[in-house]
């Protein structure tokens, strides 16, 4: 096995971690989710579970990372417990699903570089997305996007993936932040940020019968699958990926400190994302819910269509987000590569190269047809990361267990009582709520029928 690489600075691990985070979940998918699924019901379900389960399921997967200083699958045997490899495997696999479509979002990105520069889109946005979004050109895109990612983890860890992400996070703050502030001075605006961030109360219930089976009912249902589901997603968990990182992390590092630097910065951008999507929908008419997947790239371009310097600063613009894109795309494909390096020694450039070519191929459905993306990602969403983050969660809790709590506290200056808690947080209360996401997402991937591809 060859040497293994660390970090080059403390700050390379938290900046490399949030460039995983950050990314089209947090400007793409969260703001569409969110108009989609109840507004600020949605946003209240996903700041609650991203700190009340995110935080906890983060802790896990770095202390399991650290600890074991391997790649998301040869871990478990390393602490001791071959049998939940799968937990491992699953996460890989999930990662490998999971790229294959996000892959062709980062191709849409590419397209709106170009669109935005020439003002391609500008005489009709919606028209615009419907022509680049399917078929060859998102094909093709989608290709070029994958070669762009796996030329980035060839490079290996510190040239490649730390320089990559360094000056990600500030410019999409600050650019995120100048468009919210033009988008509240536009007329019509108010309603978007009504239904975004006032939360109407009767809208969070849920309420459960026993027949003999749980079954639930009410408003939340729907939302808690989805916005739970977009906090694992948001945070990049339950695809290995932060147990990847935390491997290249020294004892000295306190993972508390980190891990609530990623969540919070990471959600910051996702309602930083939502200020400016969701009243632009808003202004432009259109109604909460029927955005869809398009629903960032229309409202925007719409948007850059009319200000002053629209073209120059959707480019700048749709290139942060390519950016941010690019920095997740890397810690997915990072996750299998790093296996197949650690496990066959085999060399990195060539590993990339091949996983690559078959997260293309697995890819292809998307890119030809919005419905199939669809279909990926809701299976994704609905059963595959609650399942995967509920196989850390026992595993750290219940099968790990008191070892953990003293990796969790190795760099940290935090008292045992506070490892101790979380323990049996994650233990409990954690995860039922995650049975009760997992129950929920299944609940209509099987009623609803989502489960059927869209042959
Ligand atoms: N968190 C990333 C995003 O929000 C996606 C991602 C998931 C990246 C899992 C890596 C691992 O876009």
């Amino acid at each position: 096995m060859s040497q293994r690489e660390t970090w080059a600075t403390r700050a390379g691990f938290i900046l490399a971690a949030v460039g995983s985070a950050v990314g089209l979940g947090n400007i793409w998918q969260f703001p569409f989710k969110t108009s989609e699924y109840g507004g600020a019901t949605f946003l209240v379900v996903y700041l609650v579970a991203a700190l009340g389960i995110g935080l906890p399921a983060m802790l896990a997967e770095f202390v399991i990372g650290r600890k074991s200083n391997l790649n998301a699958i040869s871990a478990f045997e390393r602490l001791g417990h071959r049998n939940w490899k799968w937990v491992g495997v699953l996460g890989v696999g999930i990662g490998f699903w999971i790229l294959s479509y996000y892959s062709v979002v980062g191709g849409w990105v590419l397209r709106y570089i170009g669109g935005s520069l020439t003002g391609a889109y500008f005489a009709d946005p919606a028209s615009y997305f419907g022509s680049v979004s399917a078929g060859l050109d998102a094909l093709v895109l989608h290709a070029v996007f994958m070669l762009l990612v796996v030329a980035i983890v060839a490079g290996g860890v510190e040239d490649g993936i730390e320089r990559a992400t360094k000056l990600m996070v500030p410019s999409i703050v600050v650019i995120l932040g100048a468009l919210a502030v033009w988008v509240f001075t536009l007329s019509g605006a108010s309603p978007g940020y009504v239904y975004f961030l006032s939360p109407d109360l009767s809208q969070l219930s849920l309420s459960v019968s026993f027949d003999p089976f749980p079954s639930f009912s009410g408003p939340l249902t729907n939302v808690i699958p989805f916005a739970v589901s977009q906090a694992f997603f948001s945070l990049s968990l339950g695809m290995g990926a932060m147990i990847t990182y935390a491997s290249y992390v020294g004892e000295d590092q306190s993972l508390f400190g980190d891990s609530i630097t990623v969540v919070v910065l990471n959600s910051a951008v996702g309602v930083l994302a939502g200020l400016v999507v969701i009243p632009l929908l808003f202004v432009q008419g259109v109604e909460p819910g029927s955005g869809g997947a398009g629903a960032l790239f229309i409202s925007l371009a719409t948007a850059f269509a009319e200000l002053p310097a629209g073209r120059l600063v959707g480019a700048v613009f749709f290139a942060v987000v390519l950016i941010a894109a690019l920095s997740s795309a890397i810690s997915l494909l990072e996750v299998v590569t790093s296996y197949v390096v650690d496990t066959y020694g085999a060399r990195r450039p060539r590993v990339a190269a091949v996983l690559g070519g078959l997260i293309f191929l697995l890819g292809t459905p998307s890119a030809w047809d919005t419905a199939w993306l669809t279909w990926f990602d809701t299976l994704a969403y609905q059963l595959l990361l609650p399942l995967s983050v509920l196989g850390v969660l026992l595993f750290a809790g219940w099968v790990y267990g008191r070892p953990a709590v003293a990796e969790l506290l190795s760099g940290s200056s935090f008292g045992q009582g506070v490892g101790v808690t979380w323990l049996w947080l994650a233990r409990t209360v954690v995860i039922l709520a995650v049975l009760l996401t997992l129950w929920l997402g299944i609940q209509t991937l099987f009623v609803d029928g989502a489960i059927v591809p869209p042959l």
